[in-house]
């Protein structure tokens, strides 16, 4: 065992200290509250998923948020900020307003994130300082949702040291937030609800989005390939898919309200359809039905090597709206450590899926996910991975050290590898990914690309920045009206993670430009 999972280990079984008064949690669950249980979210039934439109708020519960405000604090992936996006929309329906400084807030919200321990300690961290504003503002409402609400080891940790917190609900149940809140308003006790097994699928949720130039649809939730790693199919539950008439509805709307993005979202989004018992439609299938509606980029994320079809490579050469960078985790180069990690592909299977996606989309860019450290990984293991990375020559990765989850198999591996053995990893494997981002921006200079303006930039009010179809950040000088629009750029300059530009023109037939 090492010092991170000793120190997590410690966390889950809270042993008593001799000054500590006895509290029987498991009373208090029964009682109260709907409590979360790993081993229960780890099930597969076969039960059929039944789709509902009738989210409706209750006459009950109407004008509740009238006069009060709402902080919510996203961690983490796209789904979750999909999901702070329904959660604002119901929040609006109940009359709620958005605030923006959280010490004024009458709720605050933090959407949390489970899937490695830094994630999970910078939302203790911030469960300790909102004390403060509560000790201000007794009147405020503090909750915890998201994938770490799924997890009894956190929710035990909740009640025991954040007792300041006064709703937790998970990633199944956020429709029932008007229930919730109205619990948390009347209870002196913090309220649980935490659905272990994931419910329904629910059409007509609302949703506050974030910005009118990209939007996020959900296309499936859950996944069921249980890498030993990994603490999402826990805490999302089994794969169901949304119904492809839904979506195709909802991207039409999107297109005709003007936005110029999706961005298509699932956890594992190549396994879209396999739940289906009535129709055999699979992702390929549905991004060919998308790349017909007028709206200039769609994209998804993130793929599994595994399911990843020759249908669906098939659709996505066909370009037009489809964009040419596909986000492709392998996680690990060397065949043994995928085994472990039961990925169920090969590097060999892999590099041929690389080599399927590259004849078939001329130019496409490719990115990834890696963890280095993986328990018992050999320097010549690791070295697989920095092998693999270029000989796909990835343009960019997210690269993390493995964090051990409670629950799931690897937390129980025997690990020889010394931290900073695993840091030493990820920063040699860190210099090999700026070296080929670097050269991929490189590569652009004196090119004219599309760029999607977003905003201004971080750094210069007077800058405009947007992204390009492959996803990389462009900086140019031009009037703010272009916010929105599609333009062409001339790359002058590539730095280490961006493009600078000059300006050329407004983007005019904006489906057929495929830069
Ligand atoms: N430790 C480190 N990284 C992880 N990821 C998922 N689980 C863990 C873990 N336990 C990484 C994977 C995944 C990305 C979203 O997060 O690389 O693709
Ligand atoms: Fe986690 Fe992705 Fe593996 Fe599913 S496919 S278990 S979300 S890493």
């Amino acid at each position: 065992m090492n010092e991170e999972q000793r120190l997590a280990s410690q966390q889950v079984n809270q042993p008593k200290t001799k000054n500590e008064p006895e509290k029987d949690y498991s009373k208090y669950f029964e009682k109260v509250f709907t409590a979360p249980s790993l081993k229960d979210a780890k099930k597969r039934g076969k039960e059929e998923i039944k789709y509902h439109k009738d989210f409706d708020i209750a006459e009950e519960f109407a004008g509740m948020g009238v006069g009060r405000t709402f902080y919510i604090r996203t961690y983490g992936c796209q789904m979750n900020e999909h999901d702070t996006e329904v959660m604002a929309g119901i929040f609006m329906q109940l009359g709620y307003t958005a605030t923006d400084i959280i010490e004024e807030a009458d709720i605050v919200l933090l959407n949390t994130c489970a899937i490695r321990e830094n994630a999970e300690n910078k939302v203790f961290g911030e469960l300790g300082f909102l004390l403060k504003y509560k000790r201000k503002n007794p009147e405020m409402l503090i909750g915890v949702c998201g994938c770490m609400s799924q997890e009894e080891s956190v929710v035990n940790k909740i009640l025991k040291t954040y007792p300041h917190v006064d709703m937790v609900f998970g990633t199944h149940n956020i429709h029932r937030l008007p229930n919730i809140l109205k619990e948390a308003y009347m209870s002196k006790e913090m309220v649980i609800e935490v659905w272990s097994k994931e419910g329904d699928v629910i059409e007509n949720l609302p949703k506050s989005r974030n910005g009118s130039i990209k939007a996020w649809v959900n296309i499936m939730y859950g996944c069921d390939k249980f890498c030993t790693y990994c603490i999402v199919p826990y805490t999302r539950g089994k794969e169901r898919s949304r119904r492809p008439e839904e979506i195709i509805q909802e991207v039409r709307e999107l297109a005709a309200a003007g936005y110029k993005e999706i961005m298509l979202l699932g956890q594992n989004v190549n396994a879209y359809g396999k739940d289906f018992e009535d129709i055999n439609y699979r992702l390929g299938d549905l991004m060919d039905e998308l790349r017909k509606i007028d709206i200039p980029r769609i994209r998804f994320t993130t793929s599994h090597p595994r399911d990843f079809d020759d249908q669906l490579i098939e659709v996505l050469a066909k370009g037009g709206n489809l964009v040419e960078h596909i986000h492709l985790p392998v996680q690990s180069g060397s065949n043994e450590v995928l085994k472990i990690m039961a990925r169920k592909y090969t590097r060999e299977h892999f590099l041929g899926l690389v080599d399927k996606i590259k004849a078939a989309i001329p130019g496409v860019t490719l990115t990834t996910d890696i963890i280095v450290g993986y328990p018992n990984e050999t320097e010549e293991q690791f070295e697989e991975t920095l092998s693999l990375y270029r000989e796909v020559g990835f343009e960019m990765a997210f690269t993390y050290i493995y964090s051990p989850r409670e629950g799931t198999p690897a937390a129980k591996m025997v690990d020889n590898v010394p931290e900073d053995v695993k840091k030493e990893r990820l920063h040699r494997l860190n210099a090999v990914v700026q070296e080929y981002s670097r050269k991929a921006l490189a590569d652009l200079e004196g090119e004219i690309v599309e760029v999607l303006v977003e905003g201004t930039s971080k750094r210069r009010e007077d800058v405009l920045a947007g992204y390009t179809r492959k996803n990389r950040l462009v900086n140019f000088s031009a009037p703010k009206e272009l916010i929105g629009q599609l333009v062409k750029v001339k790359v002058v300059e590539a730095t280490s993670y961006s493009l600078r530009g000059e300006f050329i023109e407004v983007v005019k037939n904006e489906k057929v430009d495929a830069k």
